[in-house]
């Protein structure tokens, strides 16, 4: 794909990771793709690069970033993993799933990144591109999604480009991404946290655990306090226009993302029609959601109806971010 970028654009070839990899070193901020969403990737060590990170984004600095790694050899140079943080890394390890661990006391990780915390978010990329630039980057790679904070996280490099062009160096493109929603994350506290549903659904996560995941406790309503997982912010990977859940029919003037064979009344006067997945297939419906988002939130109408989607599987991260879509 060709795309024109005041940011540095590269495609994936050994010299271009090279190069991204220096850009890294030398402090940069660069876009990467991963299985989940694209990154905005800084040196986890450097504290001017991750402030970098929340200057580009408009990120608030209280929002902690996930630290990449290319396997768990590195990942244990960073946290402390007792038996079942072990064995979800090596079940899930490289993919969709981040751990939130206690940080080692010469954790490189930068504080900034960890917001202060004794945590600090990891994961494990499963994606040739990623992998690659983590290998030659020797380091953890802090990177949030590659999105202005509280927009629609990108799933390919021309989303990057509309949020981000001229606030970051470098976009490496590796094409669309697989999964299309961010990572699960689980908090490995005495008892173990669904924190964010994500990319690994999380009857995989119990079946490997054996034990139901808790859910975390309601967050306080006010604005400075520390979330236990800020990126539960009610509005979050929100579009402009004003999102309706649950549609059983179309408003004239709705754009209308679809789920599913049924087809809805009113449709026929919807400004725009968008099936996240006409087989009712969850992976491929998490995969084009948040292009789908983007796609519809162009077209100018009233509001995007919004059909049900199922909650299991890959349905619990959708439905998690179709209702902070729509706050
Ligand atoms: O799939 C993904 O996870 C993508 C790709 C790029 O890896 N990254 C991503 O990053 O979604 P971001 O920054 O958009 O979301 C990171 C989430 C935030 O909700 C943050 O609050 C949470 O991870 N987090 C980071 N460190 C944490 C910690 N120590 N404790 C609790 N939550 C943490
Ligand atoms: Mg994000």
């Amino acid at each position: 794909m060709q795309v024109a970028l005041t940011a540095r654009i590269a495609d994936t070839t050994d010299r271009a990771i090279a190069e991204a990899a220096g850009c890294l070193r030398a402090g940069g901020l660069v876009a990467f793709p991963t299985e989940t969403v694209y990154g905005l990737g800084a040196d986890a060590a450097n504290p001017r690069a991750v402030a970098g990170i929340y200057e580009a984004k408009g990120r608030p600095s209280f929002n902690p970033l996930i630290a990449h790694v290319a396997d768990l050899a590195a990942a244990r140079q960073i946290a402390r993993f007792d038996a079942r943080a072990l064995a979800l890394a090596e079940a899930f390890w490289p993919g969709p799933l981040t751990l939130v661990l206690p940080k080692l006391e010469n954790c490189p990780v930068s504080d900034l990144a960890t917001a202060g915390l004794d945590t600090v978010a990891i994961r494990v990329p499963d994606h040739p591109v990623a992998h690659a630039l983590l290998q030659a980057f020797g380091g953890a790679v802090v990177a949030p999604s590659a999105n202005i904070s509280g927009h629609v996280s990108p799933t390919t490099a021309a989303h990057v480009k509309a949020d981000l062009d001229g606030r970051i160096d470098m976009i490496v493109d590796g094409g669309p991404v697989e999964v299309g929603v961010e990572s699960t994350i689980v908090g490995c506290f005495e008892q173990p946290m669904l924190l964010r549903p994500g990319g690994l659904p999380r009857e995989a996560i119990e079946r490997v655990l054996g034990v139901a995941l808790a859910r975390p406790p309601e967050e306080p309503a006010t604005d400075n306090h520390q979330p236990l997982a800020p990126g539960m912010l009610a509005s979050h990977y929100a579009p402009r226009t004003p999102v309706r859940l649950m549609a059983g029919h179309v408003e004239p003037g709705e754009a209308l993302l679809a789920f599913g064979a049924a087809t809805l009344t009113g449709i026929e006067h919807a400004a725009a029609v968008m099936n996240l997945s006409k087989d009712g297939d969850l992976g491929e419906a998490a995969a084009n959601l948040f292009g789908y988002l983007r796609a519809l939130d162009a077209v100018g109408a009233a509001a995007i109806a919004v059909m049900p989607v199922p909650h299991h599987g890959l349905g619990e991260a959708i439905n998690d971010r179709l209702r902070r879509a729509a706050v």
